[in-house]
């Protein structure tokens, strides 16, 4: 693997409930290979499409859900969120974006957000009519004018099943914003 930027960087990944979640496995492994130290956050929705245990065995970390499960020794959303070089939301659903827009905290995805003084990376991906919807479009420049950098989706076959705009950017334009973000 050509050399990156990004060995031993914490990276903390949120991962929401959308259904280009599969091709976060592999955006973790990429990640895992340059020698970052990955480590994963979970909406309970995105629960759902893949286990926890599927990026806890890609990472070697614990992944977190619950921001009340008592079991975790730190509080969660601030330890992360200190302990993270760059902060990468992917895939970012319109619910997500939304409650990040409005600086909403009410799972550990988004407190993170709000608690972290890292750069954070906003990697939307849904169906066309929802990534072009007005309040869409609106909530991603509202995270632009809060500094968060967004990785425009892509055109090409959504998961419905037409072509259009809303595929989550290919992994190697994710890598490549985290890297640049990091120098
Ligand atoms: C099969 C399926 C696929 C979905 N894919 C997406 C998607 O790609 N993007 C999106 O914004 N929402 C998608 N949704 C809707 C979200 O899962 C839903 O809004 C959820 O509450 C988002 O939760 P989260 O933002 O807390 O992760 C999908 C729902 C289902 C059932």
């Amino acid at each position: 693997m050509q050399q990156t930027n990004l060995k031993g960087k914490n990276v903390i990944i949120g991962i929401c409930a959308g259904i280009a979640i599969y091709k976060v496995c592999d955006l973790v492994r990429s990640l895992i290979k340059a020698e970052a130290n990955v480590t994963c956050v979970m909406t309970e929705d995105a629960t759902k499409f893949v286990t926890p245990l599927t990026f806890q065995s890609l990472t070697k970390n614990k992944v977190f859900v619950d921001m009340f499960d008592t079991s975790y020794f730190e509080i969660e959303h601030v330890s992360l969120a200190q302990k993270a070089d760059i902060y990468v939301i992917v895939p970012a659903t319109a619910n997500t974006i939304s409650k990040l827009a409005n600086g909403m905290a009410d799972n550990l995805v988004v407190s993170t957000a709000i608690a972290t003084t890292a750069k954070v990376v906003v990697c939307p991906a849904m169906n066309h009519n929802m990534y072009h919807h007005k309040a869409v479009v609106k909530n991603l420049e509202t995270l632009k004018s809060y500094g968060y950098e967004i990785v425009d989706a892509q055109r090409g076959l959504l998961a419905c099943g037409v072509v259009g705009d809303g595929c989550l950017a290919d992994n190697e334009t994710i890598l490549k914003t985290i890297e640049n973000q990091l120098k």
